[in-house]
């Protein structure tokens, strides 16, 4: 399976195209090539990736056709009439309504979504969750592979295992080559084509050799390109990898709480973090943000203000992960989120995001519960992220213990997400930026 299909352009006006994948139209920036009506593109993050020739691209919407198709009426199949099993007069029934409406929700309605506790009612927040998440996404559902480039960091952030002060932690650091090469394999040899470079604030890794590794790696692989090295960067850096071709910054704020952040961050203030996020946002970065479920001290309203702040910074993906203890730090034998939490969030953010936003299942999530895949998809996510760490480095970059995809082969984890995708009616494939609801609902009669 390739992790994206192409699309044909539908128009063209100045930097923004249409882009229709058998009919659902999204909106994408192209700001590589010279496009007309007609050409078939890849799109990933609500950006043109690459030109296609139609020969190539007509193949590949051949063989995918049957399959879009009966994967759209899978995922259709799978939606839940409105507010079932709930009172229709009850609070619950209200907001959940208003949500699917798209109407903004308060911190009190999410505070409430994120206290509810009776079975019913949870399913309710998800079925609504996945309701919209469908009339908004239809059956796309956009695939990132992660790179850890370094597990160096010069933080000393109290629940991450790689924090500076883990003395028994191996370290490792990515040459460039082998960055290089990891990203040509999965560009070129898997297709996937949308890449997270991640690491701790590797300050023994200049700035500017992180700006070559990007320039090289654009030039060589069409893929949309998100960074995510901590502030250490700096404004200027943030700059400077942006003019290299890096489109995305993934940067948690991890709790919008400034005393639970200051205790958890000797190193940074949340001030300190919320401006480097909007700067990004200022240069033209698509921003993926979020934060840490369960973290001592943390209640329901503080998790409530986190959606929203993803909401304010102009957040395109909503990134949240359980807190799971690791045990060479200071929150060692701390309660780890549990399953039911995440949901409900990953429902939250489904609900008060904008429709552009994506919602992704986490690496932790994963970690946590065997199951979080298939009930964060039916709970409003429309993103997966599969671990393209070389394996020799994978367990070293443990910033919590036992994570998900650990020892798993790429090819393993590609078999894994491909069954998923199939099993719940889903199709990798762009979600695109600004899209409107009345566009994308009009069906698919013409095909590329
Ligand atoms: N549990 C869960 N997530 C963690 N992260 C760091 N430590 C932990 C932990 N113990 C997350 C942070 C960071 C991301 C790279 O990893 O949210 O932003």
């Amino acid at each position: 399976m390739c992790y994206a299909i192409p699309g044909r352009v539908e128009s063209v006006e100045g930097r923004h195209v249409a882009v229709s994948y058998y009919g659902q139209i999204k909106r994408a920036v192209n700001e590589l090539y010279s496009l007309s009506p007609g050409d078939y593109v890849y799109a990933q993050g609500g950006f043109v990736v690459q030109k296609v020739s139609p020969a190539e691209a007509e193949i590949i919407l051949s063989t995918w056709k049957e399959l879009f198709f009966e994967l759209q009426e899978l995922d259709s199949a799978s939606i839940r009439p409105s507010l079932m099993n709930i009172a229709p007069d009850s609070k619950l029934a209200e907001i959940l309504k208003a949500a699917e409406d798209v109407k903004t929700l308060s911190e009190d309605d999410l505070t409430f979504l994120l206290s509810l506790e009776k079975r019913s009612e949870i399913d309710a927040l998800c079925g609504a969750a996945n309701r919209l998440r469908h009339s908004i996404s239809q059956s796309s559902c956009c695939v990132h592979g992660i790179i850890e480039i370094s597990n160096n960091c010069r933080n000393s952030c109290r629940y991450c295992g790689i924090n500076n002060s883990n003395a028994r932690l191996s370290r490792y650091r990515m040459s460039e080559d082998e960055i290089l090469s990891a990203a040509r394999e999965a560009v070129a040899k898997f297709g996937f084509k949308s890449l997270v470079l991640q690491s701790g604030e590797d300050c023994a890794r200049p700035i500017d050799e992180l700006v070559g590794i990007v320039r090289r790696l654009q030039k060589d692989n069409p893929v949309f390109l998100i960074i995510s090295f901590g502030e250490y960067v700096g404004w200027s850096g943030l700059e400077a990898l942006y003019d290299a071709g890096a489109r995305g910054l993934l940067t948690r704020f991890e709790t919008s709480n400034p005393e639970i952040f200051s205790k958890l961050h000797p190193d940074s203030t949340l001030e300190e973090r919320l401006a480097f996020i909007r700067r990004a946002g200022e240069i033209g970065y698509l921003i993926t943000s979020g934060g840490l479920v369960g973290l001592p001290g943390q209640n329901k309203r503080d998790l409530a203000r986190d959606v929203l702040l993803c909401r304010e910074l102009g957040s395109q993906m909503y990134s949240f992960g359980p807190f799971i203890p690791h045990p060479d730090t200071a929150l060692a034998g701390r309660r780890t989120a549990s399953e039911i939490e995440m949901l409900k969030v990953t429902a939250a953010c489904r609900l008060a995001a904008p429709p552009e936003a994506v919602v992704p299942v986490t690496s932790a999530f994963e970690t946590i519960s065997r199951d979080a895949r298939k009930k964060a998809m039916q709970s409003g996510a429309n993103s997966l992220m599969l671990n393209l760490t070389p394996l020799k480095y994978r367990a070293m970059y443990s910033i919590y213990p036992s994570r998900a995809h650990e020892s798993e082969s790429l090819d393993a984890q590609i078999a894994d997400a491909t069954d998923l995708l199939k099993s719940l009616g889903r199709v990798p494939m762009d979600i695109g930026i600004r899209t409107q609801r009345a566009e994308i609902s009009t069906s698919a009669s013409t095909t590329p």
